[in-house]
């Protein structure tokens, strides 16, 4: 009898649950998606939602309504070919931005450090170029290191599939500096430029011998 009268309780309860849930809005579909948190990696018409949208702020609040749209405010910045489309780095040269270095002291000054570090790639993309002046004019020291990074070069493995998965370069590109998709804009220095003119149209014909 006890039993029989909890069992009905409990399944009203689940039915007010139910109802309550059915009241909720559904989550994005998107949320399946394991690389929901990359946002830059959405296709573009998802890009850059107004606040109300951007599953960040609260729709709700009246507050949310009165800020400014990212195109808005991102319109007079120069424009990037990925992400939000916006070239960060450039905004920053052209001192179209000029982001507090510490939130809390308007007055601190970044350690810039113009220190470029070449990474040979396995197989045929370019080589990439990690340049310290362009992260360190936003970033500190221990944003990298040590962490994600051990400050010797070379003592770090390095991967796509690493990056892809959100390490080592990819703690921030994806997430809050441009995407993965922008392959060029890490990989640039060509291999071998010297050689380049002399590489055939055809090098998968002829395998180059490079052993001395
Ligand atoms: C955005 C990430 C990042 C930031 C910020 C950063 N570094 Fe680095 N640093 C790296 C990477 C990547 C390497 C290369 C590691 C490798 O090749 O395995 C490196 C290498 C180094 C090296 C080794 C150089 C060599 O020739 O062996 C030193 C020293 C260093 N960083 C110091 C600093 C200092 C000082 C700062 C702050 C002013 C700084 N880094 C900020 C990512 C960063
Ligand atoms: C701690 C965060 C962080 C890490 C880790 C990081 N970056 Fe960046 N990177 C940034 C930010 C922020 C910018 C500037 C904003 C943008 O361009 O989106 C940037 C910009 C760049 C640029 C553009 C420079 C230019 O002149 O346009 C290159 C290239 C780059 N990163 C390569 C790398 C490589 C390669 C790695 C890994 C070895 C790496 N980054 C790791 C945050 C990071
Ligand atoms: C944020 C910088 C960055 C971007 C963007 C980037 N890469 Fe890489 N890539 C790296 C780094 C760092 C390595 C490792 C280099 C090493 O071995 O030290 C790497 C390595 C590679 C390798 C060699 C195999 C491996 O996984 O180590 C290939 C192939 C490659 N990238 C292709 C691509 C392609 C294709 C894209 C665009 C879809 C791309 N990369 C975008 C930084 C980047």
């Amino acid at each position: 009898m006890l039993r029989s009268k909890f069992l009905t309780s409990l399944l009203s309860l689940l039915g007010i649950i139910a109802l309550n849930l059915a009241w909720m809005p559904v989550p994005d579909a998107s949320a399946a998606d394991p690389n929901t948190f990359n946002r830059l990696m959405k296709p573009p018409s998802k890009r850059n939602p107004p606040p109300v949208d951007d599953g960040i702020h609260d729709p709700q609040s009246p507050g949310t309504q009165g800020l400014q749209t990212p195109k808005e405010a991102f319109t007079p910045l120069p424009q990037g070919p990925s992400g939000n489309y916006v070239d960060w780095v450039k905004a920053f040269d052209e001192k179209k931005i000029q982001p507090r270095f510490d939130r809390d002291d308007p007055k601190a000054q970044p350690v810039i450090m113009d220190l470029t570090i070449v990474r040979e790639v396995k197989g045929s993309m370019p080589d990439v170029i990690f340049p310290h002046k362009q992260h360190t004019e936003w970033l500190d020291c221990s944003n990298c290191h040590p962490a994600v990074f051990v400050p010797q070069k070379g003592a770090n493995q390095m991967s796509m599939a690493a990056i892809m998965l959100g390490e080592s370069c990819g703690v921030c590109h994806g997430k809050v500096a441009f995407p993965v998709a922008d392959c060029r804009r890490c990989h640039v220095q060509t291999k071998g430029k010297a050689k380049a003119s002399k590489v055939s149209a055809k090098p998968a014909a002829k395998p180059a011998a490079k052993k001395k």
